[in-house]
């Protein structure tokens, strides 16, 4: 039987070349312990995101997050995929990540997406150091979770966060999901995405 830290250790990222210990072990866990995060981890994560870079420091992330247990769990929960929902419930954690569109003249932030996407680097780095993981979740109905949650017109959720320490038992997951879990991961050659002097 595969334990929690065995999977750990299966899931270390097998690199070609030296990384950061913290990017090396970092993976997106299913399962979570059930340790509760505190008012002071929550500060610390998104003092992490808030001295992130952003274009012209417009900083356009935004959050919406609700402890296990609360209205707005439940309100997170109901906006996630069916896929989603089949495993999110371990986290002690849901959060929901928005962007605002436009830049102070009122014109198209092109980069927002981008800056969004670098504060949540921010926030991975801090949160493994922490001993947290976190996943992302493409799988939400944005337009669902713009209503259920009220979000201003100029601002888009991108994507739900299932954060928690890493830990848990993989029976909190259905079948299909232990064999995910377990699964190999796999990466691209750095030559298939970097090129020098050219595109290819
Ligand atoms: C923007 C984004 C959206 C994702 N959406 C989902 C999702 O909806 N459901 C899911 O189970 N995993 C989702 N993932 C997790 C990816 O599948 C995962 O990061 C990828 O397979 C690499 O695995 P690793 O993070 O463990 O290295 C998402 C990841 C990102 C960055």
């Amino acid at each position: 039987m595969t334990t929690v830290e065995q999977l750990q250790l299966d899931n270390i990222a097998k690199n070609d070349h030296q990384i950061y210990p913290l990017l090396k072990q970092r993976y997106s866990p299913r399962i979570f312990s059930k340790q509760e995060l505190t008012k002071n981890d929550i500060n610390r994560l998104f003092e992490a995101i808030r001295w992130s870079a952003s274009c012209y420091n417009w900083q356009p992330w935004r959050f919406i997050y609700a402890h296990k247990g609360s209205e707005g769990y439940d309100k997170i929960m109901g906006c996630l995929s069916e896929f989603n929902q089949k495993w999110a419930g371990n986290a002690p954690f849901l959060m929901l990540a928005a962007y605002k569109e436009k830049n102070p003249e009122g014109e198209e932030n092109f980069h927002a997406l981008h800056d969004l996407g670098l504060s949540l680097g921010n926030l991975t780095v801090q949160a493994e150091y922490m001993g947290l993981g976190l996943h992302h979740m493409a799988g939400v109905d944005w337009k669902k979770a713009q209503k259920v949650f009220n979000v201003p017109e100029g601002f888009h959720i991108s994507t739900a966060i299932a954060v928690g320490y890493y830990g848990g038992d993989l029976n909190d997951l259905p079948n299909e999901l232990q064999d995910q879990e377990k699964a190999e991961r796999t990466r691209k050659p750095q030559e298939e995405f970097a090129f020098e002097g050219s595109w290819k």
